[in-house]
């Protein structure tokens, strides 16, 4: 039997408290797992940001990317990497680099899901280039903007096609806000969207590979309080949990993200999808506090059977899921069509059984490090960077004590 060791790469951002997480509860749980005749043994290491050459050696066999969406070089490593020496990425990075929120909504809408009527025009304004006197003199046409929002109805949204982080979203009341606010928005690509309003609920849904978890959002509550602590079986029913944990695996398999949220509003009997184009969701314990374990216990379960298995990126394939659906298919048919080709995408079935056979020490070790001093610190070091020094104490307890409700909510069970 040889000994391998798998390397875990974190690519890391302004990321503070998950890593030390991911790291600690790693090193506590000992893993030394057989695969294939061999002794797996797993090391976590933070990537620094360096040249490289392209014919480098692998120093990775999975990398848990934050970087990619915004830091190119990393993208191109990344790219390289999966190419030249099978690394496996959470999430494929062609996909995370093209696939922004319109082309999100026009997926889904491709797989029959209820996506609020949306248009897309033309920015107000550009950046100078050669061609571009010509091109719009010749055929950018005048386009009557308020038979659109009539279209569409008031209220309605306006939100640039490639949105995140609430940036430049609009609610508007009527034809005059539409036009002084289109204006106003410069070079942006912006689309205008019928408001889902009112709405009962709003969820934002975690995958994590074919792992799901569900979170009530109250999106005019200040930042720390968004992410409510209701847990979903106080507010919805089964079907409710089907669709929204369905709808979100389809998305992410659909589109090769292991790691995406996916924000629905309920409204008179459907669940509308309307922002979901977010690969490199949310891991800060600031914003997700109670629900932090389960991002940090699901991440290490899909990059341990990643690194274990000696996972590959896969190839984009619409196909599989657009030849399964038809014109006449009921929403809950086409979940039902469609998750088998989710559950084969993400290999389901083989990550339960590695889960069940090499992890189910994972939730007592993660319940027991949460509860120490070191879990209390790294919640103290992300607050320090993000709260002013005279509020540091006071959201640190805020935050740790929404962590020992998640402890308090999911104790360990006895064997
Ligand atoms: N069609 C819509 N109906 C109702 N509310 C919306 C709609 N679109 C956006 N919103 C509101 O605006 C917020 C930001 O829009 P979103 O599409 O999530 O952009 P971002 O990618 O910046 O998060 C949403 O969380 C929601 O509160
Ligand atoms: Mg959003």
């Amino acid at each position: 039997m040889a000994d391998v060791t798998k390397t875990i790469g974190l690519s890391l951002g302004a990321d503070i408290c998950w890593p030390i997480a991911f790291t600690e509860i790693l090193k506590r749980m000992d893993l030394a797992i057989p695969v294939g005749g061999d002794e797996v043994r797993f090391e976590v290491e933070r990537m620094t940001i360096d040249p490289f050459d392209l014919r480098e050696p692998k120093k990775y066999d999975v990398v848990v990317d934050r970087l990619t969406h915004w830091y190119h070089t990393r993208r191109e490593w990344i790219k390289k990497a999966v190419l030249i020496d099978d690394v496996y990425v959470f999430n494929n990075p062609w996909s995370v680099q093209s696939v922004e929120k319109l082309s999100a909504y026009a997926g889904m809408i491709r797989l029959g899901f209820p996506i609020p009527r949306t248009w897309l025009v033309p920015p107000h304004s550009y950046e100078p280039m050669d061609d571009l006197e010509y091109t719009l003199q010749t055929y950018a046409r005048h386009f009557d903007l308020g038979a659109i929002g009539r279209d569409l109805g008031y209220p309605m949204y306006i939100k640039p096609y490639d949105g995140g982080g609430w940036r430049a979203v609009s609610r508007l009341e009527d034809e005059g806000q539409l036009r002084s606010t289109y204006d106003q928005s410069g070079k942006l690509v912006m689309t205008l969207q019928e408001a889902i309003e009112p709405f009962d609920h709003f969820v934002r849904c975690i995958g994590l590979g074919p792992q799901t978890h569900i979170v009530r959002y109250d999106p005019k509550a200040p930042h720390h309080d968004r992410y409510t602590e209701t847990r979903p079986e106080e507010f919805l029913s089964d079907d409710d949990r089907k669709v929204i944990e369905s709808t979100t695996l389809i998305i992410n398999a659909f589109f090769g993200w292991d790691f995406n949220s996916c924000e629905m509003l309920h409204q008179e009997g459907t669940w509308y999808p309307i922002d979901f184009a977010n690969p490199c969701p949310d891991s800060q314990v600031t914003s997700t506090h109670y629900h932090f374990p389960w991002i940090i216990e699901a991440n290490l379960r899909w990059a341990l059977f990643a690194a274990a298995t000696g996972r590959t990126v896969k190839r984009i394939d619409w196909d599989a899921f657009i030849r399964k659906v038809d014109p006449e298919m009921t929403l809950m048919e086409r979940i039902d069509i469609l998750m088998p080709v989710v559950h084969e995408r993400f290999d389901t079935p083989a990550f339960e059984d590695f889960c069940a056979e090499h992890l189910s020490h994972l939730h007592a070790v993660t319940h027991e490090w949460f509860g120490t001093d070191d879990a209390r610190d790294a919640v103290r070091r992300k607050v320090a960077a993000v709260f002013p020094p005279h509020e540091v104490d006071e959201f640190t307890e805020l935050f740790f004590s929404r962590v020992q409700h998640w402890r308090d909510h999911n104790p360990v069970e006895e064997a």
